[in-house]
């Protein structure tokens, strides 16, 4: 395996769209890296540019120690695994499977050895006579992560690679995917709008913003110590609250103390609010039971604020409560939505 190295990567698509300007990260040896950032952000553009799918206007991309930047993909040996799984539905899983070493011409004595040991990692033993159309959504992905992993690649492109299935499916399929990686070690840069994927896959996260390299870190990092406003959004279900410091609003009560210089906004995560019998009254305006927690939405004055409660929390709309912010936990940002401190 190896590692990934952006370098100052840029591309603008004629005429002029700049999908990726100026962007630098590494993928260590052996580490899962996901990219992470809203739909346009330029995620598939950085996975494309990797792969040598595109060429780059500006920056370089290293394998390794190995400058790839100009290399045809088929010189790179990495595999990618794109949203669609793009089986050959003529043939069967085993000749799906088998189809990468044809094309590259690996010595036949090699291939069955390298089919079983990857049916074994994958679990698609009893599957290798069926035919793609009698697999089921998380299988088909199975076989196509097969098809990837058969080629023994440096390294792992994922492109969303979850996103066609739905949510328990995913959330099996996650904890697959990170076995294997555990398993084998493999370098992998993950490709997702979704947070939550980002969060609970991720050695370290990438975000993307407009093309852009906004913040990168582990998760923990970006969720405790969000550099921006947009991560601070982007990061975190329900998404963080944030109060603009206005002494004419009633809600900057809750945080105006304590405020450092230059901050314009207050970012409170929603179990960071306590509700309780002190604080500041609020309206409950919905609730959100479910179940193991109760997510609370609050107007106070005219701020809107997410509160999330532990449990079956007994709030009925139209209630009045008393909030208060932890005061640990607050983030402060700047009028440009830079993180202070
Ligand atoms: N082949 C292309 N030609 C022109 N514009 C493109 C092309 N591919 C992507 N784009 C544009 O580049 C930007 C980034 O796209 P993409 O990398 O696909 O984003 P993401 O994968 O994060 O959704 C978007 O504005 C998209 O419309
Ligand atoms: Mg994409």
């Amino acid at each position: 395996m190896a590692s990934i190295t952006l370098q100052d990567l840029t591309r603008v698509y004629p005429p002029a769209v700049p999908a990726l300007t100026g962007v630098s990260f590494e993928v260590g040896d052996g580490s899962f890296v996901v990219l992470l950032g809203p739909s346009g952000c330029g995620k598939s553009t950085a996975l494309r540019l990797v792969a040598g799918l595109e060429l780059p206007d500006r920056g370089r991309i290293l394998l390794g120690r190995r400058d790839v930047t100009t290399l045809p993909p088929g010189e790179r040996n990495l595999a990618m695994v794109f949203q669609s799984y793009a089986l050959y539905p003529h043939l069967t899983v085993r000749e799906n499977l088998l189809f990468p070493l044809r094309m590259r011409r690996v010595p036949h004595a090699e291939r069955g050895p390298r089919l079983a040991r990857v049916a074994e990692l994958l679990g698609l033993g009893e599957l290798l006579d069926r035919a793609p159309a009698q697999l089921s959504g998380g299988q088909r992905q199975r076989v196509a992560l097969g098809r990837a992993l058969v080629r023994e690649p440096e390294a792992f492109l994922l492109d969303e690679p979850l996103s066609n299935l739905d949510a328990a499916l995913r959330g099996e399929l996650r904890s697959e995917l990170l076995g294997l990686h555990r398993r084998l070690g493999a370098t992998m840069l993950y490709v997702t709008h979704d947070q939550v994927e980002a969060l609970t896959m991720a050695d370290r996260i990438v975000v993307l913003r407009e093309g852009r390299l906004e913040q990168q870190g582990t998760p923990t990092e970006l969720y405790d110590q969000p550099a921006t406003t947009f991560v601070a959004r982007f990061i975190g279900t329900p998404p963080m609250n944030l109060l603009p410091l206005d002494a004419a609003l009633p809600a900057t009560a809750l945080v105006a103390s304590g405020a450092p210089p230059g901050a314009a906004r207050c970012g409170l995560r929603p179990e960071d609010l306590r509700l309780g019998a002190e604080g500041l009254e609020a309206e409950v305006t919905l609730v959100e039971r479910l179940g193991s927690e109760t997510l609370v939405h609050l107007r106070l004055g005219a701020q809107l604020l997410v509160v999330r409660a532990a449990g079956q929390a007994a709030f009925t709309h139209g209630a009045h409560v008393r909030v208060t912010a932890a005061r640990e936990r607050r983030h402060w940002f700047d009028a440009a939505g830079q993180r202070l401190r």
